[in-house]
């Protein structure tokens, strides 16, 4: 009986918990993460329950002791986290118990760890939340650098991964760069959403005890108290919103690394990524592996398995707390962890890419990439597009037969498919006259890239 009752429920039960049934439920050997989280929670609301006359001043004052040793003990690294405590909740409340007593015991009063591990994991998202954004800012300086050394070289642009039409070098980086600032802006939604606190729901149904859940709230720097207890204990919007904007930080690494492995390839030769960035074989001597690219890629697969176990995870479940919750966490850090290393971890590739700007300039001269230019300037000379197209086809066409390019062809002989042609083109029928044609917002045009570059150093504070 003594060891059943070392159970918090150990009142109601007759028998002690199977070993196997401790192995299968516990949960601190990974929860253990959200000590701190779980600890600033505790304190704030050891602090309300003096303030509501709950507990003492002195029961407070013990209990704040108590856990900043606790934490500090965690940090030094000398805390014993004890499975048979089930969660990391349990582990901090028992220690506190064993050192300080009967008002540790005071310290559960009004809530539940439903409504404790809803909180903690809001605490533990904000700060990702934060962290992320400084990582993403970090990605967002390395490519605006990389866009501003290489401003002006060229490269061809694809669509369907056939050559299509030149562009900066530095347009391609920067569309790079949109795309992660489109990530801080999700996850800034996402911080604003689980910025509230749950606590104060206790179970599900709230307590009858008088606590001042906004001041708990104030505490800890919630913006505000979540509305409904029963959604407070049973909700995990926040982890799959968090999750989800990770996934989508991760396919914009993963296509980035796509291209990264087929530009360091023989086959474009557009890129060179630094030896101490590449690994080799260990039977092919001549090889040197685009590894990093590559495995950020693949790990993509499994920060998407992340967020389907979440989304999987809550399907089925009724209101309000369920144990399957639980499974949210090993998803969550998992997804954290390897979607940070990976951001890491690019932003630094990106520094030691080297670009091989006459093969990216080479490849933008071949394939008639100027076509769509030479149909333009039919249109700038009264031709209808659908009409210069037409034309601009057969030129194509002519160039095919040839093994040349538009500007390869000769006036008379552009003469005779449009008498619109005149000796004007050929300034338009470069990868640079191309470039520099395209000066509306947001095109590839010099001036262009150069605005979108400089709004982006100011934005970051990159002092060029
Ligand atoms: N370890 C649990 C979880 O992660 C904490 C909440 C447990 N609540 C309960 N009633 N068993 O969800």
């Amino acid at each position: 009986m003594a060891l059943a009752a070392a159970k918090p429920w150990g009142g109601r039960f007759s028998e002690q918990t199977a070993a196997s049934v401790e192995k299968f439920t516990e949960s601190v050997s990974y929860d253990q993460r959200l000590y701190a989280h779980d600890i600033a929670g505790s304190k704030a609301h050891a602090t309300m329950l003096a303030a509501q006359g709950i507990v003492s001043e002195a029961e407070r004052e013990a209990i704040i002791g108590g856990l900043d040793a606790i934490l500090a003990e965690i940090e030094a690294g000398t805390f014993l986290f004890r499975d048979e405590l089930e969660d990391v909740h349990m582990n901090i409340e028992r220690a506190l118990t064993e050192r300080i007593g009967a008002a540790g015991a005071k310290l559960h009063s009004g809530r539940s760890r439903n409504d404790q591990i809803a909180l903690d994991l809001r605490l533990y998202l904000r700060e990702q939340c934060d962290r992320f954004d400084e990582l993403l800012a970090a990605m967002g300086r390395a490519l605006v650098r990389r866009a501003r050394h290489y401003l002006g070289e060229i490269m061809p642009g694809y669509t369907h991964l056939q050559r299509a039409q030149p562009v900066l070098l530095s347009h391609h980086l920067m569309a790079y760069y949109e795309m992660f600032l489109r990530d801080r802006g999700r996850l800034a939604d996402c911080r604003k959403r689980l910025n509230v606190s749950p606590l104060g729901s206790a179970a599900m149904a709230g307590t009858s005890l008088p606590l001042d859940r906004e001041m708990v709230a104030a505490a800890l720097g919630f913006a505000g108290v979540t509305a409904n207890s029963m959604d407070s204990c049973g909700d995990r919007d926040f982890a799959i919103e968090f999750v989800s904007a990770c996934a989508q930080i991760h396919l914009h690494l993963s296509r980035l690394s796509e291209e990264l492995v087929l530009w360091s390839s023989q086959e474009f030769s557009f890129v060179s990524i630094a030896d101490r960035f590449c690994t080799g074989s260990s039977i092919m001597p001549q090889k040197k592996n685009p590894d990093i690219p590559e495995l950020i890629r693949g790990k993509t697969g499994r920060v998407l398995g992340g967020l389907m176990a979440l989304l999987t995870l809550m399907k089925g479940l009724p209101l309000t707390y369920n144990r399957d919750l639980q499974e949210d966490k090993e998803q969550v850090f998992d997804v954290v962890d390897t979607v940070s290393a990976s951001l890491a971890i690019m932003a630094e590739l990106l520094e030691n890419l080297s670009f091989n700007t006459e093969t990216l300039r080479a490849a933008a001269e071949r394939g008639c990439l100027v076509a769509t230019d030479l149909a333009e300037y039919l249109v700038e000379k009264g031709v209808p597009f659908r009409e210069a197209h037409g034309i601009v086809g057969r030129v194509v066409a002519r160039c095919l037969e040839r093994g040349c390019e538009p500007s390869d062809l000769s006036l008379a002989e552009l003469g005779g498919f449009s008498t619109a042609i005149g000796e004007d083109v050929y300034a338009r029928l470069t990868p640079t006259g191309s470039v520099n044609a395209r000066l509306a917002t947001g095109c590839t045009g010099l001036p262009r890239v150069t605005e979108a570059i400089e709004k982006a150093e100011q934005f970051l504070g990159i002092h060029p």
